[in-house]
């Protein structure tokens, strides 16, 4: 049985409170007893510390830090420009060097490629450009070699127009039980000819495209969120739930550990599917701006904490009350299987007290922290952030998560100092206003992740940044592929700048992404200087921090943690203890004084005593 609340320290005598939201914490006395049978959330201290108690087990998946692999931009084995199954496994051995603990593999799954591979035409096997299901296989057997777990992606929201599934509603005609497997609806106007209402994809454009029935009348319309070729499937319909049962065992089967759940917040529509305009500030996931202010709002109530958004301010797509039912479901069938198997959530909800509904004991293992991702460099938001994330997922027993960047959104090596808004989703080109100062962005890039991986609970990593990568910028508009380009014209860029191939080796051709120049984006040509060979044993490389930072994250057990605030350096610094190890962040201009204690790590030159601006140190309690 694992054990699933750790003992906390110095902290006894739990007695439940309730704050002024109605939710429950715990005033401990210092005494030194293990708090196994509570669920504490938060554990507040007066004075000049203040703790935050996260209550942890022992499986891998609480603190583990999970390595994101795009798939068709880690590594290519055949020389196509599009890296593939063998590419990965041929480059395990560095993940494993790096020193993560599992990696989760963006879809490879059969696929005509509209959106990367997140429009899924065959569930169940492997699309040619990736390989085979042997492929996979073997490089499922590597890694497991290597002591890395595999997370698959699932995508069930949509499917690919192409899977046979639509393809067969298509061709079954109105009122058909294969029509009723997605969201298919008789448009408005006098003849059908308006869409049944006034949702807008994610990627831009009306989210309904009418189809044209057998006998070549205008017919009807179905719902896709995303691309017209990503059409919703239609979550109250229990055939769908039976294929997807199915689709979790073929791969439990083959032994993954766990999958990474698409769109997690969107399975399910409000009821007549009632209009809705988003408020105009909103990203397209239902996400926010990832600069100044974010105000991520799947929901129009941002701000509160009380995680129970009526239905009215809700977005009738996003966050239904219904898609917990899909989860619960799912968890039963995760739960047959030995091995700690897991659900993670991508679900842009706001706020986090409504986020930790996806990690309720019966449903999913984590969810993704996006309200931390979106927040800008500014102390005071990070703290409040890493606050309220702590608490609400302790609420539920789940560990919290923590991630900067991924394939969605500019890479935070250039995110943390554009200036101005710019929405999640809609990228950033060389028109962008308040691009960075590269020196600076990386600098903070270092100083963030130096943060991040101090916190307890489990990290995201994303691949490419362990290399300092930034988002390209310059991207040809030719060789941009993001559906969001073409449906908005051209207005929004997408999120191509962060999925340009990785390099590897700095004089090999495509940097070694690839033993050919192919690469299915273009590289910038001063990408020779973040190949993995150059920063490989550098002194000072983000490559070596990251490695470093991974190293003693994993010695001082910092995922299991105890997050102790340490006030006293100004309104600029994040301090805090985690166990043995105190973090100082200084995430303003001035430098500021730190005592005198052993060096673990340091973000950029740090001389012991002097902590600059952007600058993350990890020093001995
Ligand atoms: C994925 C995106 C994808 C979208 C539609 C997202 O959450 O991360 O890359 O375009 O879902 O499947």
């Amino acid at each position: 049985m694992p054990r699933f609340w750790q003992p906390v320290q110095n902290i006894t005598s739990f007695q439940p409170l309730v704050t002024e939201h109605g939710r429950r914490v715990f005033h401990g006395e210092k005494t030194g007893v293990a708090a196994c049978a509570a669920k504490p959330q938060s554990l507040h201290v007066s004075g000049l510390s203040r703790i935050l108690a996260v209550m942890t087990g022992t499986e891998w998946w609480r603190t583990a830090v999970i390595y994101q692999i795009y798939p068709r931009s880690f590594a290519d084995s055949n020389g196509d420009g599009i890296g593939d199954l063998r590419g990965i496994t041929n480059r395990l051995a560095a993940l494993r060097s790096l020193g993560i603990d599992a990696i989760w593999l963006s879809p490879f799954f059969t696929s005509p490629q509209r959106d990367a591979g997140y429009d899924v035409a065959d569930y169940c096997d492997v699309d040619p450009l990736f390989g085979t299901l042997d492929d996979f296989d073997q490089m499922q057997r590597t890694a497991h070699d290597l002591g890395i777990r595999v997370i698959v992606d699932l995508v069930p929201n949509h499917t690919s127009s192409e899977h046979p599934w639509f393809q067969a509603a298509l061709a079954a005609g109105p009122g058909s039980q294969e029509r009723g497997r997605y969201l298919f609806r008789d448009g408005e106007g006098g003849n059908g000819e308006l869409p049944p209402n006034n949702w807008e994809s994610v990627f831009g454009g009306r989210a309904w495209t009418q189809i044209t029935e057998a006998d070549g009348t205008p017919g009807q319309w179905y719902l896709h969120l995303f691309d017209s070729t990503q059409p919703d499937l239609d979550w109250e319909n229990p055939w769908v739930w039976e294929q997807f049962r199915g689709i979790l065992r073929f791969w439990l089967d083959r032994g993954v550990d766990g999958f990474r759940v698409d769109v997690a917040h969107g399975m399910i529509k409000a009821e007549g599917l009632p209009d809705y305009t988003p408020p105009a500030e909103s990203g397209s996931m239902g996400g926010g701006t990832a600069t100044l202010e974010p105000g991520i709002s799947a929901d129009a109530q941002s701000g509160s904490d009380d995680g129970d958004a009526t239905e009215a301010e809700t977005a009738p797509y996003w966050a239904q009350d219904g898609v917990h039912d899909i989860f619960r479901d799912w968890r039963v069938v995760v739960d047959e299987y030995e091995g700690e198997r897991i659900l993670a959530a991508e679900a842009w909800v706001d706020p986090l007290g409504k986020v930790a509904k996806w990690v309720r004991p019966d449903e999913m293992h984590q969810a993704f922290n996006f309200a931390y991702l979106e927040t800008p460099w500014k102390a005071d938001r990070l703290r409040a952030v890493i606050d309220e994330s702590i608490q609400a997922f302790a609420a539920v027993g789940a560990p919290p998560t923590w991630v900067l960047s991924n394939h969605d959104v500019v890479r935070h090596a250039t995110r943390l100092a554009l200036t101005g808004e710019h929405l999640q989703g809609h990228g950033i080109g060389l028109d962008s206003t308040g691009l960075p100062d590269p020196v600076v962005a990386l600098r903070r890039a270092r100083a963030a992740t130096s943060l991040m991986l101090a916190l307890p609970g489990s990290s995201y990593i994303y691949q490419g940044e362990e290399l300092g990568l930034p988002e390209v910028t310059d991207l040809p508009d030719s060789a941009r592929q993001d559906p969001t380009w073409f449906r908005t014209q051209g207005q929004r860029y997408g999120r191509d700048g962060c999925r340009v191939p990785i390099p590897w080796e700095a004089g090999a051709p495509s940097y070694g992404f690839g033993p050919t120049d192919a690469s299915w984006l273009p590289q910038p040509p001063e990408w020779a200087k973040y190949a993995r060979d150059v920063e490989g044993g550098a002194p000072g490389s983000t490559l070596e921090l990251y490695k470093l930072a991974l190293r003693l994250r994993r010695e001082h057990a910092l995922g299991l943690g105890l997050l102790e605030w340490v006030t006293g350096y100004g309104d600029d610094v994040l301090a805090f203890r985690n166990g043995d190890v105190t973090v100082i962040a200084n995430v303003g201009k001035s430098p500021v004084n730190v005592p005198a204690r052993a060096l673990l790590l340091a973000s950029d030159d740090f001389d012991g005593s002097t902590l600059f601006g952007d600058t993350t140190v990890w020093l001995r309690s």
